[in-house]
């Protein structure tokens, strides 16, 4: 494997093709890298070309990669952002790029300080839009066509973690993004792939290959690189997002006593979204949710993680 190259999603790179375009790119075929060439297509032909062919990702040099990082940073800034001549939709669509784009970034290089101020900064754009719009499924929407579904799960998820939180007297805005770094953080080796995986074990059960199964750890690893720059807290929440507290999660099958109450507050509230998504935000739905929760979730800290959640969904109905 050629470690100057980084995988990138064709669908990021076509979103913002001014970001790339130019740059010289490489497609994966039978684990050589192969340059494309645009001699007879433009890049964005020969895009649009490779991902109707089911090709996912571009791979392009480190340095190049830095690049299109700086020029993101500079679209993200105060006054570009919010320039009034830019729409919402570009601003959300901006913002899922980072994520994205930042994911690639750590998950091959590691965290830096730049990335992680980028991916932070990002989010709390977007919990402003989220908290600007009607409600949690007029956001979802209306920015479904300039967001990835991951991202608009992750922007609903901190939305309802920071409500959560607030129901505690312990609250505090430290405490809320840590938790809200938890959810930017802790899938940054899976892929659209990975993702489609595991909803598939979540709803029919069956065996999760290895790479999925282990993703919590993956991340973990990879951020411990950087102590400094991640609070334990949201280490500890990263390696218990898909645990139980019957033991029956994974990858390390822990039970209640474990769980510290931040952990109990993120995972009831990343469950709760991801059975918001899958109800398509079905309000009839909400106490039917709450009890296929409750089933799972109780005992040690969760009672009290659910009984917040509980009351964050009442007031919003
Ligand atoms: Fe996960």
């Amino acid at each position: 494997m050629n470690l100057d190259l980084i995988a990138i999603p064709i669908i990021h790179v076509l979103k913002h093709k001014h970001l790339f375009e130019g740059i010289e790119a490489h497609i994966l075929v039978n684990e050589k890298y192969i340059k494309l060439n645009y001699a007879d297509d433009s890049y964005q032909e020969a895009l649009e070309k490779l991902a109707e062919k089911s090709v996912v990702h571009i791979y392009i040099a480190t340095n190049d990669f830095n690049n299109v990082m700086m020029q993101l940073q500079s679209r993200m800034a105060n006054n570009k952002f919010y320039d009034p001549l830019t729409t919402e939709e570009l601003r959300a669509s901006t913002c899922s790029s980072v994520h994205e784009l930042s994911k690639a970034y750590i998950s091959r290089l590691g965290v830096t300080p730049e990335v992680l101020d980028l991916m932070k900064d990002a989010n709390q754009k977007m919990q402003k839009i989220l908290d600007q719009s009607p409600g949690i499924f007029a956001f979802v929407k209306r920015f479904k066509a300039n967001c990835s579904e991951e991202y608009l799960k992750i922007s609903v998820t901190n939305f309802v973690i920071t409500l959560t939180l607030n129901k505690f007297q312990w609250k505090s805005h430290l405490i809320i993004q840590k938790s809200m770094m938890a959810s930017l953080l802790c899938d940054i080796t899976m892929n659209a792939k990975s993702f489609d995986a595991l909803y598939h074990y979540e709803r029919e059960g069956g065996e999760l290959n290895e790479d999925v199964y282990r993703h919590p750890i993956l991340a973990s690893e990879i951020l411990n690189r950087k102590r400094d720059l991640i609070p334990t807290e949201t280490i500890t929440i990263i390696e218990q997002h898909h645990e139980r507290p019957d033991g029956k999660g994974f990858p390390n099958g822990i039970t209640t006593t474990r769980f510290n109450q931040l952990s109990a507050v993120f995972i009831v509230c990343q469950r709760f979204v991801d059975l918001l998504f899958q109800n398509e935000f079905d309000h009839k739905q909400h106490h039917e949710m709450i009890k296929e929760l409750q089933t799972i979730y109780h005992g040690g800290h969760f009672d009290k993680a659910m009984d917040a959640l509980i009351t964050v969904v009442e007031s919003a109905e």
